[in-house]
């Protein structure tokens, strides 16, 4: 009934492992079923009774797809565009996962969250490629479920945490940016999120934010993860680690980064109030260590 796509991914991962935990039946696939191949999805899907797609598969690597621009919107933009004709052909629900990096962060003030409506203004390409098949989802479907994510960490792959842990093992002294918020996002609790709208059997369709509870920046959350890992004993005693702040313009990247990430949770959490007043509520969450 159930098709997760991208399964071997980080967020598809933590889809897998519920929708078995909760015994739904599902298909799931990774690169072996190429998105950007129209073929390849019809014939997958040709005997199967498919009432939902989950799409969890995507061009992720933020800083090579400046440089890997064709590949990016293959994926990004021709692959969901495969996903959403496949969709509207069979009549599957969407539920597709975005991203923040489709704002450009500038806003700020009392309204600095971005609510679902606000005006989108990629500044990298990867963001460029996640906001076109936000609109190939657009133009396909009349009804589909986009979720935008942000600073996502898991067990699987690599992620800010993942990397923060090996630092602290290999280095005496890291610097990490202080002038980017945003909001970590477990992914456990985005995947809990989305079985959520298919456990409800949902057509309340649009585009949502969903983001774990809390504001912060990448050098607080360094330091969050380094206490944690202290507590926990993960880093011996002796060990110390100089972790310095320092600004976005110190520490250059191929891709530019929004300076604010945060997504207003507002819509999300009127619709389905009960899940998210529990999922949403912790901070600086690093259950899996
Ligand atoms: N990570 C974040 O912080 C973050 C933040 C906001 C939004 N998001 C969005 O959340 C979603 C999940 O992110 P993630 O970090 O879990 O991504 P991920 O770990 O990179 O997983 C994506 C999966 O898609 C697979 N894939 C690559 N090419 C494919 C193809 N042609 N056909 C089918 N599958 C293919 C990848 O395989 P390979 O690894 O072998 O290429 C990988 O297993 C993505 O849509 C991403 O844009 C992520």
């Amino acid at each position: 009934m159930i098709w997760l796509i991208g399964n071997k991914g980080m967020l598809g991962n933590d889809v897998e492992k519920l929708l078995k935990e909760r015994g739904l039946i599902y298909w799931a696939s990774d690169k072996e079923i190429d998105i950007s191949d129209y073929k390849v999805l019809e014939k997958f899907g040709k005997d199967k009774e498919i009432k939902w797609i989950i799409n969890c598969a995507g061009y992720t690597r933020v800083d090579k797809a400046e440089e890997e621009i064709d590949e990016a919107f293959k994926l990004n933009k021709d692959g969901v565009r495969n996903i959403a004709i496949f969709s509207a052909k069979r009549q599957i629900r969407l539920i597709h996962i975005s991203t923040d990096y489709v704002f450009d962060g500038r806003q700020e003030g009392d309204a600095a969250a971005y609510t679902e409506d606000d005006k989108t203004h990629p500044i990298n390409i990867y963001g460029k490629s996640k906001l076109a098949g936000e609109e190939e989802i657009k133009k396909m479907l009349e009804g589909y479920f986009i979720i935008r994510t942000a600073w996502l960490y898991g067990f699987h792959g690599n992620n800010f945490v993942s990397i923060m842990l090996r630092s602290f093992k290999e280095k005496e002294a890291i610097k990490v940016v202080d002038d980017q918020w945003g909001s970590p996002t477990y992914t456990v609790d985005l995947a809990g999120a989305i079985l959520k709208i298919i456990e409800d059997d949902s057509v309340k369709y649009g585009i949502y934010h969903f983001t774990n509870e809390g504001v912060t920046n990448w050098y607080k959350f360094a330091r969050a993860i380094y206490s944690k890992a202290k507590k926990l004993n993960l880093i011996s005693d002796s060990k110390k680690v100089v972790i310095k702040a320092i600004k976005t313009e110190e520490y250059p990247t191929a891709a530019a980064r929004p300076r604010n990430s945060i997504l207003s949770k507002e819509i999300i959490a009127k619709q389905w109030s009960s899940y998210i007043g529990k999922s949403i509520t912790e901070i600086f969450r690093v259950h899996f260590i």
